[in-house]
């Protein structure tokens, strides 16, 4: 009797047990299951599922429109997993990344991946409490700057690295008129939205205002009296002939302010002008315009933000490119610093230092240099190094652009490409209608990098002052088989254009 009862009871449990089991599975299919296995690779997703459509369609509830979607076009893309120079979506399609300066040794690079989780189970916190990682950091960046640049404050973007950077010259100068190159990009704070022509000339945000200039492309405008804006240093679609003419602009920009007896803040600029279409500025302009913003009381901010960390090759620093010898005053970096981890970091002065220090406010920034970022900033640095991915960076960067110059003889690209330049991965395709002209090919950019990401699932980025230059500044693992594989690719795009002819200008793309 009491066995019987032990039988049906357990028998009640399993079954009771079972059914709760297959209601539970029942509800988990109806959510549409957790946990997904990633077909790329097999590892598990552990977020709720949501087509690529679900996505778009909440975006449009949740997201301003402002926040755009890449490659819009073909519904955008859904990006799932990363590894090395490679991305996948939801499909397990792999795409080959030539625009992602973020993740510099790789995306998902498992030396960074083990420190960031192995710190984030370990503590995190902020830069008032002391701790080994975070000054050691420090202590790395501010080594791979030239004297007297060795003071190190953490921030958590470029953005915020600018601003920080803007607010060091001011106090420094006392002065916050500031000279800005035509086309650049310092971030989105209000702040540095004011120094980024890219953003505040085409922004109803600003009551822009007339400068006493005018350039090729009429007259210039900019957010207020305390910005001065130069024209980009191009040679190659030049305005002048040397970087000494381009630099009689930042002159012009010093007498303006002293004309109402005022002195220069600063220059801000890149090392090489990325969202300008990759522009290496010639020694001369670097030099000449140094030279007179600080005879005018100013001082160098150098945006490091994409070059920085070897991405040209030749040197650690854009700012170190050619032969000019001058080192800026603060140096600002992000992007590759902490390998898709939020961290930046403005290198400065112990003379400016003390300026900023003098006004009597504490800096605090809750999350900037965590220890957590800095762990991901050391095994950045440490991949950086024992993979010679510099170096790496320069061999395969010059065979780009070797391969490049190579096909540009052949018939079918000689008046599509009109010039390749840039250093290491750090390159832009110059694209136009007519090589004798120079003329800016937008649409046929357009049209080259959407049909690498649709045809060869190639991810490629545009920029320059006239939306024609193809951009390759892709994980610095990028290898020898990525770039032939980006140059054949390339070619038979080039040829689909030939083909297609005149109709390509009346096509709408819109990839990026
Ligand atoms: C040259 C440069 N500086 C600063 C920034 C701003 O960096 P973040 O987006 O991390 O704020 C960017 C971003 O694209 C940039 O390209």
């Amino acid at each position: 009797m009491k066995d019987d009862l032990t039988s049906s009871v357990t028998i009640f449990v399993t079954t009771a047990v079972c059914v709760v089991a297959l209601i539970q599975r029942k509800q988990r299919r109806t959510q549409n299951s957790y946990h997904t296995q990633h077909p790329s690779n097999g590892s598990s997703l552990s977020q709720p599922w949501l087509s690529k459509q679900d996505v778009l369609q909440l975006r449009t509830k949740h997201f301003l429109k402002s926040v755009s979607v890449s490659y819009a076009n073909t519904g955008g893309l859904m990006i799932l997993k990363g590894n090395g120079s490679r991305l996948y979506d939801e499909r397990g399609t792999s795409y080959l990344d030539t625009r992602n300066n973020v993740c510099h040794v790789g995306h998902c690079n498992p030396r960074v991946v083990d420190a960031v989780s192995r710190q984030l189970a370990e503590l995190n916190t902020n830069t008032r409490y002391l701790h080994p990682t975070v000054i050691r950091l420090a202590q790395r960046l501010a080594d791979k700057c030239p004297d007297p640049l060795q003071v190190v404050v953490f921030v958590n973007s470029g953005s915020e690295a600018n601003d920080l950077a803007l607010r060091l010259a001011r106090a420094y100068t006392k002065s916050k008129n500031t000279i800005v190159v035509e086309g650049a990009y310092h971030g989105h704070t209000l702040a540095v939205l004011e120094v980024s022509p890219y953003k505040y000339q085409h922004s109803k945000e600003f009551d822009l205002q007339l400068q006493e200039e005018e350039t090729t492309k009429g007259p210039v405008t900019t957010p207020g009296p305390h910005i001065w804006q130069v024209p980009c240093p191009d040679m190659y679609r030049q305005r002048h002939n040397t970087g000494k003419e381009y630099a009689n602009h930042v002159q012009d920009g010093c007498d303006y302010f002293q004309r109402k007896g005022e002195s220069t803040g600063a220059i801000i600029m890149e090392g090489g002008m990325s969202v300008g279409g990759v522009i290496l500025p010639s020694d001369d302009f670097v030099r000449d315009s140094v030279t007179a913003v600080r005879n005018h009381g100013g001082v160098y901010i150098a945006d490091e933000v994409q070059t920085g960390f070897g991405r040209l090759g030749s040197s650690f620093w854009a700012f170190q490119h050619g032969n000019h010898g001058i080192v800026p005053d603060i140096v600002t970096v992000g992007k590759p610093f902490g390998n898709g981890m939020s961290l930046g970091a403005v290198v400065t002065t112990p003379e400016i230092a003390k300026a900023f220090d003098s006004m009597g406010v504490e800096y605090f920034n809750t999350f900037g240099g965590n220890p957590v970022a800095a762990a991901a900033g050391m095994a950045m640095f440490d991949v950086l190094e024992d993979e010679k991915l510099q170096e790496h960076a320069l061999q395969i960067g010059g065979y780009l652009k070797k391969r490049f110059w190579e096909i540009q003889t052949e018939r079918l690209h000689q008046d599509l490409i009109g010039d390749i330049r840039g250093s290491g991965l750090f390159l832009g395709i110059d694209i136009v209608e007519s090589s004798t002209l120079r003329t800016p090919a937008a649409a046929k950019t357009s049209f080259i990098c959407s049909r690498l990401k649709q045809q060869y699932n190639i991810l490629t980025s545009i920029d320059g002052l006239y939306d024609n230059v193809l951009v390759i500044k892709p994980p610095m693992v990028f290898s020898k088989e990525d770039a032939d594989f980006f140059v054949e690719s390339f070619s038979k795009v080039a040829l689909e254009l030939e083909e297609l002819g005149a109709t390509v200008e009346t096509m709408e793309w819109t990839p990026t």
